[in-house]
């Protein structure tokens, strides 16, 4: 008889084979190098550079210089044992301006990273849209301008020809909803725009991109390409079981999440959703005959984002109260036809974005999507967390937080998985400290830390502890 180290027992929840160990990042967030090799402005370059738009005034001109420090960044993963990587094309770096042929020093740099992380046996997962609209395309009419939809697809051809020999799982668009409103309804995000008809044409646009994306991916990728799109899908919470709260989550699961999940699973718009926003478009004109097919093309995997849930309750004078939604504020709301809907703060800790942690919202959402869409696999392609990170004097940080809100969301992973959602892999949010949005450097997501005076990396403590999960496919008890 052996004796077993106590060390090595673990005899947590387990995970299914071959599921997939990622982080994620963006272009926009970690690359740097703005103007190299042909790459013109995006939005997020023409937002950030305008005052008062992001905290501290930064931008992602140098990120965290990930275009120059790819390869310590592979090998870092490879380090923590990652088995994928989910990161996303700068499209104005492959297309400058979003028109034209695709620029082979722009493919380069990703020819490279791939090459590196096939070295690595990592599994690149491109995204071809993670926020960074060429801003020629937004001065032509940006997504509410329909053929910004059609530009998308060229893209993504571009994009699958160059690349489609190294790159095998391809997301179209990542996060619609904060695309179309927080970018042309808040108007926190870029571009800044904030008319609430332009949010909702900016959504049937990128559904409407999707759409056409996946028969451009399809027609330009093996047979064996597997092709998703990554949601944000809000776990929405009513505050009681009033009729009038039931309604309000109605409301807000109609334009924030099935206007998407919708139209992209087959099933076309909702009734209700077009019911509670035609004060503010003319969905029979926007939404022209054959657009819905082309939107509903079938994908192999659904992409989920999550971090907090949604909590709602009906409200007259909504629109006075602190809108507790986790995106940002602002006087302007990202959600039309819900005026008299309230965001209410769930209990418990939160997190450095004040979202309230839950893990038991991204059990409930896999199940939810899971009897939803039955057959449809899933990946949660971000989850993690921001903590007001210190550096110990040993030059180390002892991220604990973060290491209990990972913990607990790959528990809630697992729990979904033992009761029958398809879960094939995890990417955690987000590999490498980064550029936040409107919050630039101030909000910290890395499982590895940041210098941002001198971009020296050093895993956190979270780091190793995930390597460890990874290592052993278990999760710790306790
Ligand atoms: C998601 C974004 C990602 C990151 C995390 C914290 O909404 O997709 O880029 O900002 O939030």
């Amino acid at each position: 008889m052996t004796v077993t180290e106590p060390s090595t027992i673990r005899t947590g929840p387990a995970f299914p084979p071959g599921f997939a160990w990622g982080a994620a990042t963006a272009a926009y967030q970690i690359e740097g190098a703005a103007t190299e090799n042909g790459r013109t402005p995006s939005i997020w370059d023409t937002f950030s550079h305008t005052p008062g738009k992001v905290a501290g005034g930064d931008t992602g001109d140098i990120a965290v210089d990930h275009f120059h420090r790819f390869r310590e960044d592979v090998r870092l993963m490879a380090e923590l044992g990652l088995t994928s990587y989910r990161f996303s094309l700068s499209w104005p770096r492959v297309q400058p301006t979003g028109r034209g042929p695709a620029v082979e020093r722009g493919l380069d740099f990703y020819r490279a990273l791939t090459d590196e992380l096939l070295a690595h046996g990592i599994t690149p997962v491109a995204t071809l849209y993670h926020w960074d609209l060429p801003q020629h395309l937004e001065e032509l009419g940006g997504w509410p301008a329909r053929d910004t939809a059609y530009r998308f697809a060229d893209y993504a051809a571009l994009a699958a020809e160059a690349l489609g020999d190294r790159i095998s799982t391809w997301t179209t668009l990542n996060e619609p909803w904060c695309s179309a409103f927080l970018g042309y309804g808040s108007g926190v995000h870029a571009p800044g725009r904030s008319n609430q008809a332009d949010a909702l044409r900016a959504a049937h646009h990128l559904n409407l991109g999707h759409g056409l994306a996946v028969g451009a991916l399809r027609a330009a990728l093996p047979r064996s390409a597997q092709l998703a799109v990554s949601l944000n899908l809000h776990q929405i919470r009513p505050l009681s079981a009033d009729p009038a709260d039931l309604t309000a989550a109605r409301r807000i699961d109609a334009v924030g999440n099935r206007i998407f999940t919708g139209p992209m699973l087959g099933g076309g718009y909702p009734a209700d959703l077009l019911a509670d926003t035609a004060h503010l478009v003319d969905w029979d004109t926007l939404v022209q005959p054959g657009d819905e097919a082309e939107i509903g093309r079938p994908i192999d995997l659904l992409g989920i984002n999550y971090y907090t849930p949604t909590v709602v309750s009906s409200a007259e004078n909504a629109r006075d109260l602190p809108r507790h939604d986790g995106h940002g504020g602002g006087d302007q709301s990202p959600w039309p036809g819900a005026e008299d809907v309230a965001f209410h703060l769930a209990p418990g800790e939160r997190t450095a974005m004040d979202w309230p942690i839950d893990p038991t919202g991204l059990t409930d959402l896999l199940l939810d999507v899971h009897r939803a869409h039955p057959g449809l696999p899933m990946l949660v392609t971000e989850n993690g967390a921001a903590f007001e990170d210190t550096v110990g004097p040993d030059g180390l940080v002892d991220d604990q937080d973060r290491i209990a809100y990972l913990h607990g969301h790959l528990a809630a992973v697992a729990d979904a998985v033992a009761a029958g959602a398809d879960v094939r892999g995890y990417y955690l949010w987000s590999l490498l400290d980064n550029f936040e949005w409107a919050y630039g450097y101030a909000k910290r997501f890395g499982a590895v830390h940041v210098d941002y005076g001198t971009l020296a990396r050093t895993p956190k403590a979270s780091a190793r502890w995930y390597a460890e999960v990874i290592r052993t496919g278990t999760l710790p008890q306790g």
